[in-house]
């Protein structure tokens, strides 16, 4: 959709369709692209620019605060600026909304992560927005941006793994009744807590097989790396960098790097363990495939003396027994998967069913809320076992096939 906003209202992630007025008093040469630099944003905020039409199906659109939804050249008197008002939106409603900032957080990241290879400086002030924009997602609905980031390719996991874990923290956090600008800074220490691996040689990150042990330790010194880092930059917290240097600790003494028990560990790096190793148990890796998220919950809770446990049954009442994208089995014999949550009870989600296990045939789709059906949950399913190919397609609406759905 194209829509004219302000010069004012341009922020990075739009996708540029045309600029208002002279192509001579602005520096642009392309009238049409992705906004995804910083210094265009500012070349352009500082042009003589009458208006800017954005294509909202590319990029990003303006926030629900500005919005400023014009039918033709922009015209002050005609604009009307809505209230900001945050609503629980329906999965399916905010999943496009989720995927722009995705596409917008992985361009954000991807810079990020190169500025810092480059030994360029960082400016973490620029990562406020995309934590805003985070947020106001997992606000809208909580489940449709931190499902999809679970979606990642092999190949873009370092990057898309801190957007995921920032919304994981944020839902967290809003869990735990944290104050908004904790929940704010829980979603800053997802953004970069996995910072050091910028510290770690590719060839060893994106490893296709398993680490030597050498490798293995060269991968556990980028907590350590990480906070050398975030040290040397303005405008972190404490909390942030603590998060980054202590991720990696388990509360019966025995992580990484300095084997801090229980309650050596503060409130945030606990949050920042779950959220961690839940998203990376969950992605798909260069070496194996990512679990399936029910299956991925029941064993984390099995792991005695990993994660703190008030923590955790937080993190479990947040994303469900049963996550969006669980593959399951009713009573009635039907299997589907999981796209929805109740938010009254975490054993009754919504489900698309898909398969029977009775008669081993596809049967029609059907979406079911447990809440309101006879039928139950009666176990997990392995996809793998049942050699079902489509089940993130299937909750998502996304084609398998794009080498990422964040580009
Ligand atoms: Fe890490």
């Amino acid at each position: 959709m194209l829509r004219c906003i302000l010069l004012s209202q341009v922020r990075l992630g739009m996708h540029i369709h045309k600029l208002e007025g002279s192509w001579l008093e602005h520096a642009f040469w392309k009238s049409s692209f992705l906004l995804n630099r910083r210094d265009d944003l500012q070349r352009l905020l500082a042009s003589r620019v009458q208006g800017v039409w954005i294509d909202t199906l590319k990029g990003c659109d303006v926030g629900p605060v500005d919005t400023m939804c014009l039918e033709g050249p922009v015209k002050k008197s005609v604009a009307s600026k809505r209230k900001a008002v945050s609503t629980r939106k329906d999965m399916q409603g905010e999943m496009a909304r989720a995927l722009k900032v995705c596409a917008f957080a992985k361009h954000s990241i991807t810079e990020m992560f190169s500025d810092l290879r480059m030994g360029r400086a960082f400016e973490p002030t620029h990562l406020t927005q995309l934590v805003g924009d985070i947020s106001e997602s997992v606000l809208r609905h909580p489940h449709a941006l931190i499902s999809l980031a679970r979606l990642k390719k092999a190949n873009e996991y370092t990057y898309m793994h801190s957007v995921a874990v920032s919304g994981l923290m944020i839902a967290l956090a809003r869990q735990l009744d944290l104050s908004p600008a904790l929940v704010q800074e829980a979603g800053m220490a997802g953004l970069l807590h996995d910072v050091g691996k910028m510290a770690i040689p590719e060839t060893i990150l994106s490893k296709p097989a398993a680490l030597t042990a050498a490798e293995f330790e060269t991968i556990r010194s980028h907590p350590v790396k990480g906070a050398e880092i975030l040290r040397t930059c303005p405008h972190i917290s404490e909390r942030v960098l603590d998060v980054c240097l202590h991720h990696h600790e388990k509360c019966d003494g025995s992580g990484y790097p300095y084997g801090l028990i229980q309650e050596q560990i503060s409130l945030f790096a606990k949050m920042g363990a779950v959220c961690d190793v839940y998203d990376a148990i969950t992605s798909h890796r260069p070496y194996k495939q990512g679990w399936n998220p029910a299956d991925a919950i029941q064993k984390m809770a099995e792991w005695k003396g990993h994660f703190d446990a008030r923590v955790f049954q937080a993190f479990v009442r947040c994303v469900g027994i049963y996550p969006v994208g669980a593959l399951v089995r009713l009573k009635s014999g039907r299997i589907g998967v999981v796209i929805e949550q109740n938010e009254k009870s975490l054993l009754k989600p919504v489900v698309k069913v898909f398969f029977s296990a009775r008669s081993r045939l596809p049967i029609v789709q059907e979406v079911l809320n447990l809440a309101e059906q006879p039928d139950t949950i009666v176990g997990r399913e392995s996809a793998n076992e049942w050699g079902f190919k489509n089940i993130d397609e299937l909750w998502s609406g996304l084609a398998q096939t794009p080498s990422s759905y964040f580009d």
